[in-house]
């Protein structure tokens, strides 16, 4: 994706495309949909690094439960719950972050 396009501001394209491994590994898709393509029961996260900060994101995956706190009305499918069971290391979560960042 994006190969050799990388602007000033573009993040690692190898964490990237390594975070959209991750990506597709812990199943995000099963609730949120890039690019038409995944779950409904989430907001989609194809322009996701246009709307939220890095820092916002990497926040979503670190303190997921305080973020989805946040959310008003509550989600009926929970991100809290379902990272219980799908952990990730501080690598995921810089590769995630790169991906996600790159969703414009
Ligand atoms: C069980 C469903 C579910 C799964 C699986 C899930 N999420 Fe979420 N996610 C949510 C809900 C619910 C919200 C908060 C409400 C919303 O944004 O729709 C949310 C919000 C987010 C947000 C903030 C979106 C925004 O526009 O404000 C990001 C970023 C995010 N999730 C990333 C991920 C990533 C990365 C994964 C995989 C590791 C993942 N989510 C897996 C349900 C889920």
């Amino acid at each position: 994706m994006m190969a050799g396009a990388a602007g000033a501001q573009a993040p690692d394209p190898k964490k990237a495309d390594a975070g959209q491994k991750v990506y597709v590994a812990q199943k995000c898709s099963v609730c949120h949909a890039i690019k038409n393509s995944g779950g409904k029961s989430a907001s989609a996260l194809g322009g996701v690094g246009a709307k939220l900060t890095e820092g916002d994101i990497r926040k979503w995956l670190t303190h997921t439960a305080e973020m989805e706190s946040k959310v008003k009305p509550k989600p009926k499918m929970s991100m809290a719950s379902y990272m219980k069971t799908h952990k990730l290391s501080d690598t995921d979560v810089d590769a995630l972050v790169a991906f996600l960042i790159s969703q414009k």
